[in-house]
């Protein structure tokens, strides 16, 4: 039997996606994304976002059908987010995908956008359950054990910023171009990481949750001083502060990093695979360190490509896919979630980050 086609729907921050596959064959993936309607504000406005998700969907939809060259009839089932996310866009696709799977006749599958993220790994490098999951971006920053499309182990995360949002901030406090990951990247390879000293937060506490807010202060902090010794920052500075901060993340990322895999290995998991997703994933310093530690641990490294590491409605196909596979489908009462932990039994994580809810 042919696996079953299956559209996508994504729209619970600010990229409004559809992606057509099949198996693990994807047709087609297209992103809008929305930075240009909220790059006056400093962060996602989500009245904006509901509106342009509105908007876009059926684009998208129409867009991806084109490029898989599928028509809509042909599609077995949609797959769409339905949480965790900024609540309006979360409505807009949930209402599309219930449209959709309404005139269409065919199931309606409701996603978890971060079994989405953690999920991907199956799709791109063929990963066996159960494996160790790495999410850091601007929203997103935790452990999980992945066990199965609905079965996940959340072994820590951040209690404030995720370290995407650091980086940002960062840029921002030292006057680079956003995002702040790629510009700090850049400035960090003229600095000397020791030539200014930052925290490592949460290093002296158990277990494997992280912190990220401090660091910003301390860079702040760092900043005025020496605006207040000298009348302002050299490009020297600027790149010492930056080598500076991006090491302390690159530090407790490793150190943390370390832990989880420990615990994960206590369950002697026959192919033993770490993967790291999310856009600090391209950031190669800490890229390189957490390889060496995967390679130290004899643990296989992956990280999808950055495509499918960043919000993409594949992942949402793929993972409604295996959802589908194991008997999971929803009517219409399916609703849309603004927080949904993927780890039931983990305590929350307080924080809410300027992207939407971490969960
Ligand atoms: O996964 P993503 O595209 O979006 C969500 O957060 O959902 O991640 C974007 C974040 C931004 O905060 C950006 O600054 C960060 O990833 N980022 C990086 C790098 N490239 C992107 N952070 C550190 N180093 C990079 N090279
Ligand atoms: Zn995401």
């Amino acid at each position: 039997m042919t696996d079953p086609l299956i559209l996508g729907l994504e729209s619970s921050c600010d990229d409004t996606a559809a992606a057509v596959l099949r198996g693990r064959a994807l047709l087609s993936s297209v992103v809008e994304g929305q930075s240009a309607l909220h790059a006056d504000f400093g962060g996602v406005v989500p009245e904006i976002a509901a509106r342009a998700h509105a908007e876009r969907l059926d684009h998208c939809v129409e867009r991806a059908l084109d490029a898989a060259q599928v028509r809509l009839q042909d599609i077995d089932a949609i797959a769409v987010t339905a949480g965790p996310g900024l609540i309006g866009g979360v409505l807009s696709g949930v209402m599309m995908g219930k449209g959709l799977a309404t005139g269409l006749g065919k199931p309606l599958v409701g996603v978890n956008h971060l079994a989405g993220h953690a999920l991907t790994p199956r799709l791109t490098d063929g990963l066996s359950y159960p494996y160790l999951m790495l999410l850091v971006s601007g929203g997103h920053c935790q452990f999980l054990i992945v066990r199965g499309p609905q079965a996940f182990t959340r072994l820590g995360g951040t209690i404030d910023d995720a370290p995407g949002e650091a980086f940002d901030k960062t840029a921002r406090l030292l006057g680079l171009p956003q995002p702040g990951g790629p510009s700090v990247e850049a400035e960090a390879k003229d600095g000397n990481p020791k030539t200014y000293r930052f925290p490592r937060p949460l290093l002296d506490r158990p277990g494997c949750d992280l912190s990220f807010s401090g660091l910003k202060t301390a860079l702040m902090r760092q900043r005025d001083a020496i605006i207040a010794d000298k009348g302002g920052l050299t490009r020297q500075d600027r790149a010492d502060l930056c080598a500076g901060f991006q090491a302390a993340v690159r530090d407790v990322l490793a150190e943390k990093t370390r832990r989880a895999i420990a615990i994960y290995m206590q369950e002697a998991p026959s192919e033993p695979a770490l993967a790291v997703a999310g856009g600090v994933a391209a950031n190669m310093a800490i890229r390189d360190t957490l390889q060496q530690i995967c390679f130290d641990a004899k643990v296989r490294f992956t990280a999808p490509p950055l495509k499918l590491c960043t919000d993409n409605a594949a992942m949402i196909a793929y993972a409604g896919s295996e959802l589908l596979a194991a008997g999971v489908a929803h009517d219409m009462t399916l609703s849309a979630r603004p927080r949904w932990p993927l780890d039931k039994t983990a305590a929350p994580l307080v924080g809410h980050g300027k992207k939407g809810a971490k969960a």
